[in-house]
């Protein structure tokens, strides 16, 4: 597989000698002769290694490696600049993570080497995140498990949540993680006694409580595995409420990470159409009717909008 390697540099004759360099290696060389431009090729394209120079008219290299975080985590990135600026060398890789430093006027083995060295530690993080999510997946199917009448339910929930991040373009980088919060979102169950999980009654007020801390606990456990805030968030926050009230954090509105108002909505579907042990399956227009109550009060009304819209379109949904 080639990797694509992203420079990012205003000067023109920098970006061209640049490709000169690696005109003989395997990797696919791309250039933008600025952050903005950078930022939609790390939007649009998988990038490997992100190679930018710091300063630039309109953003800074800086800002835009702060920014790859969040669009694009499994960059590798490296930062060229003129000069040995020692503060932003250390903000650099304080604050941005950078994997390595190469300084104006570069030496070409050293470049190629440094570039090289970037793209193996990108296949390495590549391998591990393959093989979590097999982990990850496992771990779901574990929870279904306790839980019989959510056989499915983590799948189905993924699958509703990522028709919603796909109408509203999320990156795919995000949409992995949604998947992964939505497998994963009541891991904390895990430590609620089945008795309780499975009982064909209303639950005391102890047993709500109990239930009541499987988001705390899953997020907990979430952040021990080092998952991404995203994973965390959906998580920790899928119980919450739009309009406030939900638990754990009582948050309100926007303020509810948007992952996990994407996901409450894919849940509250599931649970509606599903078996559970208190009541029977809802049918698909009764359920678009409970969301469209539930809507503004539990649920985010303009998310809500969009997934009753999928769902009235598209009948295989
Ligand atoms: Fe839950």
């Amino acid at each position: 597989m080639t990797e694509t390697i992203l420079f990012v540099d205003d000067e023109e004759n920098i970006l061209n000698s640049v490709v000169r360099t690696f005109v003989d290696s395997d990797f696919t060389i791309l250039t933008a002769p600025d952050a903005a431009q950078a930022l939609d090729l790390l939007k649009s394209s998988t990038i490997a290694v992100l190679i930018t120079d710091n300063m630039m008219p309109g953003m800074s290299g800086m800002e835009l490696l702060e920014l790859t975080k969040v669009v694009s985590p499994n960059t590798v990135k490296i930062m060229m600049t003129a000069y040995t600026d020692l503060p932003t060398v250390i903000e650099a890789i304080n604050r941005v993570e950078v994997f390595r430093f190469i300084v104006k006027p570069w030496d070409n083995q050293q470049l190629l080497a440094t570039v090289s060295d970037g793209v193996n530690r990108y296949r390495l993080l590549d391998s591990l995140r393959h093989e979590s999510e097999a982990v990850l997946y496992a771990l779901a199917e574990t929870i279904e498990l306790k839980d019989p009448y959510t056989k499915g339910h983590c799948e189905r929930v993924a699958h509703y949540a990522l028709l919603i991040a796909d109408k509203l373009n999320l990156p795919d980088n995000v949409k992995d993680d949604i998947r992964f919060g939505s497998w994963l979102h009541d891991c904390g169950k895990i430590g609620v006694p089945e008795q309780i999980l499975n009982a064909p009654r209303s639950l005391r007020t102890d047993e709500i409580v109990t239930v009541r801390f499987h988001p705390e606990w899953g997020a907990e456990v979430a952040r021990k595995a080092r998952m991404s805030p995203i994973v965390i968030n959906i998580i920790r926050n899928h119980h919450e409420r739009y309009s406030g009230g939900g638990y754990p954090d009582n948050l309100t509105g926007e303020g509810i990470p948007l992952e996990a108002r994407i996901v409450a909505i894919a849940d509250t579907y599931d649970a509606l159409t599903s078996t559970r042990p208190y009541n029977e399956p809802r049918s698909r227009e009764d359920a678009i009717g409970i969301l469209r109550e539930l809507s503004c009060k539990e649920l985010d009304p303009a998310l809500t909008e969009i997934f009753l819209d999928i769902l009235e379109k598209e009948e295989h949904v």
